[in-house]
């Protein structure tokens, strides 16, 4: 009996192991400034941007008071807030992104996400013709702590190539 009962801390000990978790990252698109904040519900990805293109969008999709930027930092510590709605596991092979729209310096919309570059770690600028920054920045996680791409955006760094998030941006399950 004694065996047994051992066996199953054992495999309880093992599951608990397995699924203890790779680590984080944030995993949301804060949609910018937006007027009717209770209108977000209905909101979604698709209506936003719809399925066949480049821009990332990740549910949820969320609002702030005063259309600031998120406050990742209080987000993580926010303990009546369930936070893993808004995280995803960094999985082998993946990194953390955040996604930024700028518009004369002015922050229009962020994407947080897990995703796949084959970029190294750093934040990446490119100014399209019609005078949009796009800014990613990429960077790895390490387990237990608060994920990496919580940083403010930044004062421009690099600008080095660009980015090819691949898309299939893997929206995890927890
Ligand atoms: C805000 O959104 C809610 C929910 O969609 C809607 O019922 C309401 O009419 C909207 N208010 C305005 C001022 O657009
Ligand atoms: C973010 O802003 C850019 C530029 O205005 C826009 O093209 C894009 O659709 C926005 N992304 C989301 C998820 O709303
Ligand atoms: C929003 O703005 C008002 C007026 O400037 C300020 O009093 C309030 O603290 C702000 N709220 C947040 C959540 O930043
Ligand atoms: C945590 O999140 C909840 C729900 O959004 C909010 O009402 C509360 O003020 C937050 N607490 C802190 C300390 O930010
Ligand atoms: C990233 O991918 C592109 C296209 O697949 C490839 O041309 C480039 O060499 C890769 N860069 C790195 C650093 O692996």
């Amino acid at each position: 009996m004694p065996l047994q009962l051992f066996k199953l801390l054992l495999l309880l000990l093992l599951f608990k192991c397995l699924k203890a978790e790779s680590p984080q990252c944030f995993h949301f698109t804060w949609i910018g400034p937006y007027d009717n904040k209770t209108n977000i519900v209905k909101e979604s990805c698709d209506a936003r941007v719809g399925d066949f293109n480049e821009i990332p969008c990740e549910m949820p999709l969320v609002v702030t008071p005063n259309d600031t930027v998120p406050n990742v930092k209080a987000l993580w510590k926010n303990e009546t807030l369930n936070r893993e709605h808004y995280l995803c596991q960094m999985s082998p092979g993946y990194s953390c992104v955040k996604y930024s729209y700028i518009f004369k310096g002015g922050i229009q919309n962020i994407t947080y996400m897990c995703a796949k570059v084959n970029n190294s770690n750093g934040c990446y600028r490119e100014t399209q013709s019609t005078g949009m920054q796009v800014e990613a920045c990429v960077c790895t996680s390490k387990l237990g702590l608060i994920p990496c791409n919580c940083s403010p955006t930044t004062q421009s760094q690099q600008i080095l190539g660009w980015v090819i998030v691949l898309l299939s941006a893997f929206i995890v399950l927890k």
